[in-house]
């Protein structure tokens, strides 16, 4: 198949690097010339595991390309996956679709045979009907298919996401396009995972509703864990006990900082506004929104407590600061709300991070050390930000020199027990 990916970010370029990977011609594109150029070169935007060596194998076989051409792009290609950004307004947190609709310009210039349009980004639903209607002209209805299939990645596991995926769905009422999209995933769902046609819709629905009972999973954990801190009981413990439970499933129980990152933040936002324009109440993904907006607070006052109201002059180091392990995405990361805070209240905040320096910190203000050991020295407090393998066996009373350190694991990935053994002053969540 000559497939055309549109936005080569973190969605993208996966995407396109394993439908090469599965023996199709892909190339991607973007309006960002730096990135095009950089990837021609070899250089990776952004970090992914196995994404470089992935891309490196289909660019010698010559089934990858990169290109800023995007008309001559999709003239060549016979599907065409839509994989740019759909960030938050930020007056009415809906969907932005500007950079959608910039594409569609693009699609209606160009539809030279017929073509299947695919959206993989993230979209509102009845996006797709104003896609397909701002396409269509009296003459070109039979050119084109606009479909919905939705990416369900993380970041961090993303290769492995798509090609093993529980399921892949594909929203649309067109024979022939499903025919093509089946055979295109058969690869990948003789694997593992579940090929599900739906309509257009419930595609887009699919999506937002994934997203957002993922979140509420994750804040009711959070929730029940502020519970545990009261009555000394450990959270992990409550995690095993009901995620055992078929019907509820063990992962994503596991309680920390809140969630953060790129979409569960913003898909959570845009299905609230969906649901105002649609006139229904989904109260329950509002609460969990409000919910985890506040989280940041409740580890503001533990942090104080911890360091019994006296932030000033306190060397505080986080071991991460990105939204979780395994990216280097910092978008809606909880050490955007921490740092700051603490900053403003007199304390010295350096931190280590495994995707290097980050740009979102003053750097005046917020040192960055490329090595643990360095971050680590003379540390009152020890966050531990996010769960990176490098973080998970240290010897911490080799690492910090003073003598009463303190460790605020907002990870869980230590041992309570083991801690009060060695002497260390440790603290967790919901334990
Ligand atoms: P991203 O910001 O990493 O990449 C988007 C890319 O699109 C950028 O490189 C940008 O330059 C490019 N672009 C924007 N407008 C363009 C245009 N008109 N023509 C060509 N290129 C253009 O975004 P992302 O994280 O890959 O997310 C993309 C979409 O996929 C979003 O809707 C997101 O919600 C969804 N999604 C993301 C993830 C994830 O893990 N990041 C997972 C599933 C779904
Ligand atoms: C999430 C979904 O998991 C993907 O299925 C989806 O495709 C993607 O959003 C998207 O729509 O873009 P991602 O944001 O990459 O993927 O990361 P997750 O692993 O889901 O983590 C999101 C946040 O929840 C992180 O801050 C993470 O630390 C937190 N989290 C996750 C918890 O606090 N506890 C958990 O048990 C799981």
């Amino acid at each position: 198949m000559k497939i055309c990916v549109i936005g080569s970010g973190y969605v993208g370029l996966v995407s396109g690097a394993c439908f090469a990977d599965l023996g199709n011609n892909v190339i991607c594109v973007d309006k960002n010339v730096n990135k095009i150029s950089n990837l021609k070169n070899g250089v990776i935007p952004i970090y992914e595991p196995g994404l470089e060596e992935l891309i490196q194998r289909n660019v010698k076989q010559k089934r990858l390309k990169f290109s800023t051409n995007i008309s001559n792009s999709i003239i060549k290609s016979d599907i065409i996956f839509i994989c740019v950004g759909t960030p938050t307004k930020i007056k009415s947190n809906e969907a932005n679709l500007k950079y959608i609709f910039q594409v569609v310009k693009d699609l209606k210039k160009n539809l030279n045979k017929y073509k299947i349009i695919v959206t993989k980004s993230t979209v509102p639903v009845t996006t797709g009907d104003k896609i397909q209607k701002l396409l269509t002209t009296k003459t070109n209805k039979k050119l084109f298919d606009v479909v919905s299939n939705p990416e369900f990645l993380r970041e961090g596991e993303a290769i492995r996401d798509f090609m093993f995926p529980d399921r892949v769905v594909v929203g649309t009422n067109s024979k022939k396009a499903n025919d093509v999209l089946k055979n295109l995933y058969s690869p990948i769902i003789k694997k593992k995972g579940r090929y599900f046609n739906t309509s257009r819709r419930a595609a887009e629905v699919i999506k937002y509703a994934a997203n957002g009972f993922l979140a509420t999973k994750i804040t009711f954990i959070n929730e029940m864990s502020n519970l545990c801190e009261k009555l000394n009981v450990d959270v992990t413990d409550v995690s095993l006990g009901i995620g055992t439970d078929e019907r509820i499933g063990a992962r994503f129980l596991r309680a920390g900082p809140g969630y953060g990152g790129s979409c569960f933040p913003k898909d959570t936002r845009a299905l609230i506004s969906t649901s105002k324009k649609f006139k229904t109440d989904l109260s329950i993904v509002k609460s969990t929104i409000n919910s985890n907006e506040n989280r940041y607070k409740y580890l503001l006052t533990k942090i104080n407590e911890i360091l019994n109201n006296n932030l000033k002059n306190k060397k505080i180091t986080f071991l991460g600061v990105t939204f979780k392990a395994g990216t280097d995405d910092m978008r809606d990361s909880a050490s955007l709300k921490l740092i700051p805070y603490l900053i403003k209240k007199g304390a010295k905040v350096s931190y280590y991070e495994p995707t290097g320096i980050k740009k979102d910190f003053d750097k005046k203000k917020v040192v960055y050390f490329n090595n643990i050991k360095d971050a680590c020295k003379n540390s009152d407090l020890l966050i531990i930000h996010t769960e990176w393998n490098e973080f998970k066996q240290l010897n911490f009373n080799r690492l910090i020199n003073k003598k009463k350190f303190k460790i605020y694991d907002l990870r869980n990935l230590y041992s309570p027990k083991k801690m009060k053994n060695k002497n260390i002053n440790y603290f967790s969540i919901g334990r």
